[in-house]
């Protein structure tokens, strides 16, 4: 059986190398690894390959930024005759990036089986580009795997056949729980005792420069009491543009560039608080028990609010500023459960499922 996996940015890395690993393990697979180029830095993309000890993938589409069309259109075009010469059986997207969506539409159009990684997510919130790419991706697959319960009733709503999607477990979580002990170890002594630490860059916050102002000003305030760490994306370094440097000016605010994956990870299990508008971030947090402030008005990822540490304050700057205080004296919220099957072991039940449902389409004949 030959399985192709399409990735193309920074949060797919983290979820294609469990499945890999697990998948390698399978006699009679034969696997290979696409990458559209979405992300092309250094730190957004080859870093993660080198530390999550991936191997650097066989075919790269360098499809680049552009508009939403243009970068999904030149993922189509350029991936097409890639599936051609190789014919995979099965095609496995992650997550809801543009990558994710093109190779989907390729496969389906060519009727190549699809296979969704992180299935069933709903903001609810069309306005996002990652709710389409969902919307689209959930429709085209013929394997759903879900990282949580909400995931199986929203494809259900959708119409989606129940026999196709399976309820996996979080695939990012697998890699966390792997990676943990080297990314614990990365912390080093200049690391302060108690900090904030802040990741933007959704469209939503950072595109709009009147809001991204005030919230700049909301954390230089937080910044006056408590260190903030703000490693920043290319997107978001973009968008600040000259407010950057007075903001890097700011007392008690680290700029920094994109940070390696275990470095990150090493700073949230330090962090007394996470501010983010990031979706696996929210997840990172609930799973490691870290409070969790999501600058976003929904989430695609509501478990992590009803049963972990993450919190939306939406665009409420004062609630923001409250909620940071109180995660600071101690009185933030505590309740966290770690969700169901979240539990680093959703890449052997991903993998149980496509080789099953292998053996099933040869005794079908
Ligand atoms: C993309 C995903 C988003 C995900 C995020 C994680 C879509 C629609 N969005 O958003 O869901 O949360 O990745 O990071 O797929 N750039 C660089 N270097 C790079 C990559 C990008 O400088 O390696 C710059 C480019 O100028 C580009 C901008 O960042 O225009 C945005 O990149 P893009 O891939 O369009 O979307 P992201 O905002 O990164």
């Amino acid at each position: 059986m030959k399985i192709c996996h399409v990735v193309g940015a920074r949060p797919n890395f983290m979820k294609v190398a469990p499945v890999l690993r697990v998948l390698r393990g399978y006699a009679g697979v034969d696997q290979f690894v696409v990458h559209t180029g979405q992300h092309y830095d250094f730190n957004m993309s080859d870093v993660f390959f080198q530390q999550l000890e991936v191997a650097p993938p066989d075919v790269n589409l360098q499809v680049g930024s552009g508009s939403h069309a243009q970068q999904t259109a030149e993922i189509m075009t350029r991936f097409e005759p890639v599936v051609l010469q190789r014919r995979p059986d099965l095609v496995l997207v992650y997550g809801d990036v543009n990558s994710t969506v093109a190779a989907a539409l390729v496969c389906a159009k060519l009727g190549i089986a699809v296979g969704h990684v992180e299935a069933g997510l709903r903001s609810f919130d069309r306005s996002m580009p990652e709710e389409i790419n969902r919307l689209v991706t959930d429709q085209l697959a013929d394997l759903l795997f879900t990282p949580s319960e909400d995931g199986n009733a929203n494809l259900v709503r959708e119409g989606v056949s129940p026999e196709k999607v399976h309820l996996a477990g979080n695939v990012m979580i697998d890699t966390l729980v792997r990676m943990l002990p080297a990314a614990r170890q990365t912390v080093t002594a200049d690391v302060p005792e108690r900090f904030v630490l802040v990741t933007l860059h959704r469209p939503s916050n950072v595109d709009d420069s009147e809001w991204l102002d005030e919230l700049l000003e909301a954390l230089a305030g937080i910044g006056q009491e408590t260190p903030v760490l703000f490693p920043v994306h290319p997107r978001t370094r973009q968008q600040l543009g000259a407010r950057g440097k007075s903001l890097a000016g700011a007392r008690g605010i680290r700029l920094m560039d994109p940070l390696p994956y275990l470095q990150f990870l090493g700073l949230q299990t330090r962090a007394t608080v996470v501010v983010t508008d990031s979706g696996g971030i929210q997840e990172e947090t609930t799973f490691l028990g870290v409070p969790c402030l999501t600058v976003r008005e929904n989430t695609e990822r509501p478990v992590t609010v009803t049963m972990g540490t993450n919190l939306l304050v939406g665009r409420d700057l004062q609630k923001l500023c409250d909620e940071v205080e109180r995660a600071l004296n101690g009185s933030g919220r505590k309740k966290s459960v770690v969700p169901p099957l979240w539990d680093g072991h959703a890449a052997e039940r991903i993998a149980a499922v496509i080789v099953g449902e292998a053996v099933a389409a040869i005794a079908q004949g």
